[in-house]
């Protein structure tokens, strides 16, 4: 994976603090880590990517579900930028599934998640958008949300036994399919 030392890894304090709320949506401020979050998110292979994660403590997250080698069975989306986002669980269900971060690598672990989600947010013009999430999609937003809290996944885990390396995990998915 190319670019690793560009992403905050687990232990850097960013990934534990509190990102703060975007005051100015157009400033060329914000929109030069809008860039680094696509250009660093393209090169590694994810599916979203949270401002913490390059270093940079404010509210912005980009999800880009797409099947990768790392997720094959994601589903396709066009990528949405989404500034302050907040968000209402819209049924009580809750899923168990795998996931992985580009701030731990070689680890996935099974997380329980809501499985319906509304989301608001401001787009890169600043306009207020809603957008209902489920499943998968959902399951990526709660993930990249949790990093503007200063959580991370493993926060989520229920128990340690539901943590395992990726290469077992890319085993287990390698038998699924056959
Ligand atoms: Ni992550």
């Amino acid at each position: 994976m190319k670019n690793l030392d560009q992403i905050a890894q687990l232990g850097s304090s960013i990934l534990r603090q509190q990102a703060l709320s975007v005051e100015d949506v157009e400033s060329d401020e914000t929109h030069i880590i809008i860039n680094r979050m696509f250009t660093i998110l393209s090169e590694s292979n994810g599916v979203g990517i949270a401002a913490p994660q390059i270093f940079e403590s404010v509210c912005i997250v980009i999800i880009a579900s797409r099947p990768s080698e790392r997720y094959p069975s994601a589903p396709k989306m066009e990528p949405v930028v989404m500034i302050n986002p907040e968000y209402e669980v819209l049924s009580q269900e809750i899923e168990k599934d795998w996931e992985g971060c580009l701030s731990i690598p070689e680890i996935r672990a099974l997380v329980p998640r809501f499985v319906k989600l509304k989301i608001t947010y401001l787009d890169c013009q600043g306009v207020v958008q809603e957008m209902i999430a489920e499943n998968f999609i959902a399951r990526v937003f709660q993930h990249e949300y949790d990093h503007l809290l200063g959580l991370v996944y493993l926060d989520r885990v229920e128990n340690n036994m539901d943590i395992i390396s990726e290469k077992e995990f890319q085993k287990m998915m390698t038998l699924k399919k056959i």
